[in-house]
This record gives C-alpha cells, sequence and structure tokens, in this order.
C-alpha cells in the first residue's frame, strides 16, 4: 500500500516515517520534492505544500505539480492537513474531518481539464472527501484522544491576508464552519485525478471578530505546533491499521465522464 500525506502549515515533522529519503518527480507542472521512506510494509511519501521552509503563499502553491506527483506515484490514499480559523461549531485545538467546503478564492488553476485539447470535465463534487479516508481518520484521531469534529464546513480564502470581521460573519450566515486558505484547489484536484483525498483541519485560531484580538501567523503556529504530537500519534495508527478494503467509489470519479459536448 501507498500513503501520501500533504503536511500543511505547521505539518512537517515526518519522522514517522522509516529509512526515509528526499526525492524528486519531475510533472508537467513543474518540480515536485517529497519525502519517500516506510512503515512497515507501507510505503509513504510526504510533501510539504507550500515546499521545504514554507515559501510559497497560499495563491503560489503549486496544487497541480503537488497532485499530479501523487498520482504518478500510484498512492492508494492522500491525507491533507490544514490550519484553520474557527468559524463555527469548533474550538481552538479541535481537528475538524472535513466533509464539504465553499470556495471563495479568486486566482487559482482549477482543473486539470484545462489544455487546449483535454475534454471539458465537470467533476462531481457531492461527495468532495473520501468516506474511506475519512471513517479511518476519526477512528485514528479517536484512538489518539483527540478533541474531535466529525464533519466541518471549510471555506477557502485567497489570502495571504487574514479574513475581516464582516467576511467571516458572512462565511458564517452561509454555513461555514472553517477557514483556511489551501483547500480549493487542491480538494478538485484529488477528485479529478480519482484518488482517495481528504483533510484534517487543525483548528489554530478564532476567526477574526470571533477573536476580539488580532490574528497573527505567530499564533497559528504556536497552537499548530500545540497540536503535533496528538496529530503524529493519530497518523501512526492510521497508517498502521489502514487497509484497502474501501467504502467509497472515489476511483470511480471520472468513469463516466461529465463532459459537455
Ligand atoms: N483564516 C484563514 N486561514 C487560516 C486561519 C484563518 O483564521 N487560521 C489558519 N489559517
Amino acid at each position: 500500500m501507498k500513503i501520501g500525506i500533504i503536511g500543511g502549515t505547521g505539518v512537517y515533522d515526518s519522522s514517522f516515517i522509516d529509512k526515509s529519503e528526499n526525492i524528486e518527480l519531475d510533472t508537467p507542472y513543474g518540480k515536485v520534492q517529497l519525502i519517500k521512506g516506510y512503515r512497515g510494509n507501507k510505503e509513504i511519501f510526504f510533501l510539504e505544500r507550500h515546499t521545504k521552509g514554507h515559501k510559497l503563499i497560499p495563491s503560489k502553491v503549486n496544487y497541480k505539480g503537488n497532485i499530479y506527483a501523487l498520482k504518478s506515484l500510484n498512492v492508494d490514499y492522500v491525507i491533507s492537513t490544514a490550519a484553520v480559523g474557527a468559524i463555527n461549531n469548533c474550538s481552538v485545538g479541535d481537528f475538524v474531518i472535513l466533509n464539504d467546503f465553499m470556495d471563495f478564492t479568486k486566482n487559482r488553476s482549477y482543473t486539470f481539464f484545462d489544455e487546449e485539447n483535454s475534454e471539458v470535465v465537470h467533476v462531481d463534487m457531492t461527495e468532495p472527501y473520501c468516506k474511506t479516508l475519512r471513517t479511518n481518520l476519526i477512528d485514528a484521531l479517536q484512538w489518539s484522544n483527540a478533541p474531535i469534529i466529525k464533519n466541518g464546513t471549510y471555506v477557502c480564502t485567497e489570502g495571504p491576508r487574514f479574513e475581516s470581521p464582516a467576511e467571516i460573519s458572512m462565511y458564517k450566515k452561509l454555513g461555514g464552519d472553517v477557514v483556511g486558505m489551501t483547500n480549493v484547489p487542491e480538494v478538485i484536484l484529488a477528485r479529478e485525478a480519482a484518488l482517495c483525498y481528504a483533510t484534517v483541519a487543525l483548528v489554530t485560531n478564532y476567526a477574526a471578530g470571533i477573536s476580539k484580538k488580532g490574528l497573527t501567523h505567530k499564533e497559528v503556529s504556536e497552537n499548530m505546533s500545540k497540536m503535533m504530537d496528538t496529530l503524529k500519534k493519530a497518523f501512526i495508527y492510521l497508517i498502521d491499521h489502514m487497509t484497502l478494503d474501501k467504502i467509497c467509489n472515489c476511483n470511480e470519479a471520472l468513469k463516466e465522464l461529465n463532459t459537455l459536448k
């Protein structure tokens, strides 16, 4: 079995992987660097979303290259992490297993099917995140005694600035639970690639206006690092217990190409 992990802000520790080595893949979207290693007989590919040293702002992340690289490595599952602000139904320190999202980004490339010769594909987003992986993530986080919220709607903003209180108030009225800057287009591209993909959102702060004080990246990083031991325990449990028994149909995402002729 092969498992891909996309580490978001604050998630850079791959010490749970044995025999790790740095690898670089050439993709049509540029070079992608990963750490390759093992846990038992499972092959793990760990990728830092923002590249090593967190160098890329959310608008500039190579989402297509990252997903393309994991797809070309034939991974069976992709687990991603995301730092988020709390809007509704959650508190700082919670682990939220996303089940839906809203897109408020403005300036990204959202599809692999945008070449001159490619078909016009409308991928289904009824269930954006993999049911198999979500179930396993919930089990693993519960085993790790993590404060866990089993469902949450992610609001994706363009960034890199944080939101205004009026924006957060609007997202709350619309049904958003957490806010971050990177899950779109990652979740969409993973679905287009027919990958089993799920995201655990780590609540690092209360969103603007909910928190009366101003937001800083320092607060996000500090709260994130408090959650790392639990996350690492959950990753280890998840990897060690993950099987190929699937209750999802992620691999059929493009079976009947949703094309307009
Ligand atoms: N807003 C957007 N992105 C974030 C936040 C937030 O409050 N916290 C962590 N990432």
